[in-house]
């Protein structure tokens, strides 16, 4: 069974064939990073601009790909949410207007999820597991008890991980995303040269980062002679040990010993490595999707929508993008 996936959630156009809820036939991401770049941020109209007119030729490039037709399409699904609207839109309306066209059954996915399975398309890790989601919108962690069945125990009150890492590129002058620049600069850098705070909420796995930020920016001010690797490491460690920390401690505290990470700030080269190594001091799993497969990509969405659809899950016509969507169990 073949699964047209499709996510224009954000600055990334992509449509992705994936057989049997698992097997990569074909995953097209075409990025905007050059439209982007020199805004220091994604510019949400240039972003919807784009996508309508990558969507066809990416769409296309997939179907290509996988030397499909749309007969033998078995599903479209399409990230509705949560993400930039005007993106979001192309998206929807290219999905609704396939499925119309060709009489393909619909089907909706929330593209958080996407990123918590993603992992499914390489690894088929036991429920249940602790997923650690960190993109440039969310940091959200779940206990996840199945396909469809997602517990929030604890999420980000300000600023995203992912957001921090493109801020503070900006702040040390480089373009976005900033997560690539960090993790690259921080290999030549000392990260226990400053000591940036690690905030954490009491009596919760909350996470807080505009601190953070914040901190980095009066630093720079305070000392502009600092090489930039120091700055970029240390406040690249100070992210690391937050994530890691709260991640292994819900695991610890909820006696699961399977950690999943996804979600573009799961390709850091640093934290890939330290949460391995602090997890499985006490004995806990960490699964990692390769780098390609935490950014966004339509392989997760249509890994998600495989078992939306055996489910009987279809969407219908009227469905609409919604930017703001929290990540529910299928039973509400
Ligand atoms: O999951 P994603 O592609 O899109 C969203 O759903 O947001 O995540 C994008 C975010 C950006 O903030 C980007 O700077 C960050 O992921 N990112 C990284 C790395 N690669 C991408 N952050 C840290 N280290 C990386 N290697
Ligand atoms: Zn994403």
């Amino acid at each position: 069974m073949l699964i047209l996936g499709i996510d224009t959630s954000c600055d990334d156009t992509s449509a992705a064939i994936v057989e049997d809820g698992g097997k990569i036939i074909s995953n097209i991401v075409s990025n905007q990073d050059e439209i982007h770049e020199k805004y220091g941020g994604i510019v949400p109209e240039l972003a919807s601009r784009r996508h309508i007119e990558m969507i066809w030729p990416v769409v296309r490039e997939a179907m290509n790909k996988a030397n499909a037709s749309f007969r033998d399409i078995s599903a479209i699904a399409v990230s509705h949410g949560p993400g930039l609207i005007g993106s979001l839109l192309v998206g929807v309306c290219f999905a609704k207007s396939l499925s119309f066209v060709n009489k393909i059954p619909l089907i909706a996915i929330n593209h958080l999820e996407g990123h918590m399975l993603s992992i499914f398309l390489e690894a088929t890790p036991e429920f249940p597991f602790v997923a650690l989601v960190v993109s440039g919108g969310h940091t959200n962690i779940y206990i996840v008890n199945g396909f469809g069945q997602y517990t929030e125990v604890g999420r980000t009150r300000d600023d995203a991980a992912g957001e921090a890492f493109d801020k503070v590129s900006k702040l040390l002058g480089f373009g976005y995303p900033g997560g690539p620049v960090i993790d690259a600069l921080s290999l030549k850098g000392d990260p226990s040269a400053i000591n940036f705070p690690r905030a954490s909420i009491r009596g919760c796995y909350d996470f807080s980062f505009s601190g953070l930020k914040t901190a980095v920016l009066n630093y720079i001010k305070k000392k502009p002679q600092t090489p930039k690797e120091d700055i970029a490491a240390s406040f690249q460690a100070a992210v690391v040990d937050v994530l890691t920390d709260r991640a292994v401690e819900v695991a610890t505290k909820k006696g699961i010993n399977r950690i999943v990470l996804s979600g573009g700030v799961s390709a850091n080269s640093a934290l890939r490595k330290k949460i391995k190594l602090v997890a499985e001091e006490k004995e806990i799993d960490v699964l990692l999707p390769s780098p390609h497969l935490c950014t966004d990509n339509a392989a997760m969405i249509s890994l998600a929508a495989f078992h939306h659809f055996i489910n009987g899950n279809i969407a219908d016509l009227s469905l609409n993008p919604k930017a703001y969507m929290p990540l529910v169990s299928a039973d509400g």
